[in-house]
């Protein structure tokens, strides 16, 4: 179905439209090295949906950046990205999401998890709390986890 787009690691030049993809769908805009990304393609070379395997202390490593231009929803791009990230990925592996995109991550085996969270998911969940996001979608902030 998806035979336009290519599925592959990101290139150099294509860091500033990873950043942009990212400001654009709103998510974490932190900690965006282009090697670490897998992005889609459409035959126009442009990148319309990324993917990161983001690295934090103590070798605690996150599922971040997912993210598909809202033109290119729905047609398997995340899914196929987050595949491909998981492929080479070590376990355990942590993520943050929003409620309602707890499903999409649940279908690849991760869970949510509530104790025993790293450093680093516990400090995003505290200032997430007094975060303009929680303020905007009433939604609550889950760290999710793939062992
Ligand atoms: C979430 C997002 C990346 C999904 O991208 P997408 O390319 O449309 O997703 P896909 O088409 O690959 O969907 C993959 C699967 O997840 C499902 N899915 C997608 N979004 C979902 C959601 N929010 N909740 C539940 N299921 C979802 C699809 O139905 C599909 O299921 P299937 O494989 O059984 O058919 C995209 O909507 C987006 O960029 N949202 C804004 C940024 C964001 O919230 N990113 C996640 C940060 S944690």
């Amino acid at each position: 179905m998806n035979d336009e787009f290519t599925i592959r690691a990101a290139l150099e030049t294509e860091s500033a439209q990873i950043k942009e993809l990212v400001r654009v769908v709103g998510v974490n805009r932190l900690g965006l090295s282009w090697e670490r990304f897998v992005v889609a393609v459409n035959p126009a070379g442009e990148v319309v949906a990324c993917g990161q395997i983001k690295p934090h202390a103590e070798n605690v490593m996150e599922l971040a950046s997912i993210a598909n231009h809202p033109h290119y929803r729905g047609r398997g791009l995340a899914r196929q990205i987050i595949e491909a990230l998981l492929d080479k990925a070590p376990r355990p592996l942590y993520l943050m999401c929003l409620t309602h995109n707890a499903p999409l991550y649940e279908k690849f085996g991760f869970r949510a998890i509530q104790k025993n969270l790293p450093k680093y998911f516990q400090r995003m969940t505290k200032f997430f709390i007094v975060a303009e996001v929680f303020a905007q979608t009433g939604e609550d902030l889950l760290v999710m986890k793939l062992e």
